[in-house]
């Protein structure tokens, strides 16, 4: 008997343990494919503004996409979604990491009202790039 519930007691541990790990990728894989979006409206800008599409009336959606994708970027590293290529320094370094989030809406909101203003932004998606970087060179693996 006593066996018996030992036996139920390792299996509810494990089954626990499975649940959060199964939940725990869900996270990662939703944080990279979050991080894929966030990509391909970079990719789309710059199709745009080398001229290779002439589509400069998207400029607007796709500089709004990222400037409302920056604003969840914080929920995508909540504590427990550890993995992927987020490197542990992103849950050590809190404070660091939560600075390079506001480097983030910020100069997505930057560019996001420069594109609306209907200003010349190519100064401003610049901006946007060094924020991606800068996150990228102390929290991403290579
Ligand atoms: C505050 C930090 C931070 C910022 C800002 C940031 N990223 Fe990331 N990004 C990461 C981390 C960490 C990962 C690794 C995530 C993982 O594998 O779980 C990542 C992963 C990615 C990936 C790979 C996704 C995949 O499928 O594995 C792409 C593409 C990406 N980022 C693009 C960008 C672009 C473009 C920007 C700027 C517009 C940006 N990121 C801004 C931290 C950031």
């Amino acid at each position: 008997m006593r066996n018996g519930k030992a036996a139920w007691v390792v299996c509810a541990v494990l089954g626990v343990g499975a649940l959060a790990v199964a939940a725990s990728e869900g996270a990662v894989k939703y944080r990279q494919h979050t991080m894929s979006a966030i990509g391909g409206h970079m990719q789309a800008i710059v199709d745009i503004i080398r001229g290779q599409v002439p589509h400069t009336g998207h400029l607007p959606t796709h500089a709004n996409a990222l400037a409302e994708l920056a604003e969840l970027a914080p929920a995508l590293f909540a504590e427990g979604t550890q993995g992927g290529d987020a490197l542990p320094a992103v849950w050590e370094n809190a404070e660091d990491f939560e600075a390079k989030l506001g480097a983030f809406k910020e100069a997505t909101a930057n560019f996001k009202a420069v594109v609306d203003a209907g200003e010349d932004a190519r100064g401003a998606f610049r901006g946007v790039g060094q924020a991606c970087k800068g996150c990228h060179d102390s929290y991403r693996a290579e």
